[in-house]
């Protein structure tokens, strides 16, 4: 059967999936997630390899162009990215009259969305070097935008990054310089947060790379798409579950760090609480990602010398769920977020820039995912609905009702 006709061979409603739970929206080759066995991939390497022996750089170019880069070509990359790591003055402007109670991730998405104020020509897709050039801009653009929204709410001056580093050495530079001080880089920083970035820099069809996707499927341009993807990833059922966790583990601390008590209530139906960092869409046993940073979290904790009652409060709640037949027969494994917060909270990274860091590290994904949806000449999004309103009604005049 040719699925467009269905709609007018069943002479009405196709199929009705709300959440999408069971619908594929799209043919992808970049990002390939087995759920019930706990598999990830991107372009048919394992996450786990990928975490050990790459960098963020190289997965970012693998995701995009499908390859991984070869030395010139990553050198080539990050030298193109460089010189585009710089925005617009006015730019500055636009951020300074947020307040600085502005939650971090609508700044974010405001000021990616300003971009194309001072990008204004739309990408030609069927041009290649157009195609590089758009894509080298926002990787080069965005982290400014990042390390500028965290320098704001801190009150710290808007300067610009070293370019005689590294891709996340440069943003932890531009995150925490401090005026008038040299600033010291620390490997450990920098290898956890290049390992939680390629953890986050795909995961397929997801909240907001959907909205990614269909957003651009309008032929909106690649920076308004990305924008509305940032909002997307913003809710504590998405990326947002990050912040969620942290003040979740922290609520539990300050109560006496009773981890009974709160899976008591994350297991009542009648209570609106729930297990932040708990369950996926996805996976219906471990997330991989999760188990690669729950080691890495260890890692980093001890090597900066941290000790943090936040990660045993963590750890026991994990291990309670673990034997929980309500979260077992759920299959609500921890997810990449359960324990991502514990290591940006190790690392300095204030609480609500969490997400901010997520789309950080999801960006090369939006972008690979936005350049595939507009190559195979994707149609338009544009689901329909099952109609449940009123049946025709007439029209009553106002002084009649
Ligand atoms: N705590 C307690 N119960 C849960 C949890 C949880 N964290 N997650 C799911 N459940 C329960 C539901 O109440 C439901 O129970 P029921 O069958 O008795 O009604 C069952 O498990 C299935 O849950 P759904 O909400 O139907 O599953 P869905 O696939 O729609 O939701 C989601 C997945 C949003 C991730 C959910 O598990 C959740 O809210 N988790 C907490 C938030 C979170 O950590 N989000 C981050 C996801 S990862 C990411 O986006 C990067």
């Amino acid at each position: 059967i040719d699925i467009s006709n269905l709609r007018s061979l069943t002479g009405g409603i196709s199929t009705l999936d709300s959440g999408f739970k069971n619908t594929g929206s799209c043919e992808s080759a970049i990002t390939f997630l087995d759920g019930e066995k706990g598999i990830l991939r991107y372009r048919g390497y394992s996450i786990e390899e990928l975490a050990e022996k790459a960098d963020f750089l190289e997965v970012a170019f693998l995701l995009i162009f499908g390859e991984l880069p070869t030395k010139e070509q990553r050198d080539k990359f990050h030298a193109d990215i460089k010189a585009q790591s710089v925005v617009d003055e006015d730019i500055k402007r636009i951020l300074e009259a947020f307040p600085k109670s502005a939650h971090p991730m609508g700044v974010l998405s405001s000021l990616t969305s300003a971009l194309t104020a001072f990008n204004p020509s739309s990408v030609n897709v069927n041009s290649e070097e157009d195609m590089y050039k758009a894509i080298v801009k926002i990787m080069g653009k965005f982290p400014v935008l990042v390390a500028w929204t965290h320098r704001r709410k801190q009150g710290l001056p808007l300067d610009y990054g070293d370019k005689n580093l590294g891709y996340v050495e440069n943003v932890l530079k531009m995150m925490f310089r401090q005026p008038n001080e040299e600033y010291i880089q620390n490997k450990v920083l920098v290898d956890a947060l290049d390992k939680l970035l390629i953890l986050h820099a795909d995961h397929e069809q997801n909240c907001s790379t959907s909205t990614v996707r269909i957003v651009g499927s309008s032929h909106a341009g690649l920076f308004a798409s990305i924008s509305a993807g940032i909002s997307a990833l913003w809710g504590p059922l998405h990326g947002g579950a990050n912040q969620a966790v942290l003040e979740m583990l922290e609520a539990i601390k300050i109560d006496g760090g009773d981890t009974k008590k709160y899976m008591a209530k994350a297991k009542d139906k009648d209570d609106p609480f729930r297990l932040m960092g708990f369950g996926h869409r996805v996976y219906k046993n471990f997330d991989p990602r999760a188990r690669i940073i729950k080691k890495a979290a260890d890692e980093v904790l001890e090597d900066l010398g941290i000790e943090d009652p936040i990660l045993d409060i963590a750890k026991g709640l994990e291990q309670e769920a673990l034997k929980d037949s309500y979260f077992v027969d759920r299959k609500l494994y921890p997810n990449v977020d359960f324990y991502s917060g514990i290591i940006y909270r190790g690392m300095g990274i204030p609480t609500d820039m969490f997400t901010v860091m997520f789309a950080l590290g999801r960006l090369p994904g939006w972008i690979a995912q936005w350049k595939e949806m507009r190559l195979n000449k994707e149609p338009i999004g544009r689901p329909r609905q099952l109609y449940v309103g009123a049946t025709k009604r007439t029209f009553v005049e106002i002084d009649k009702r």
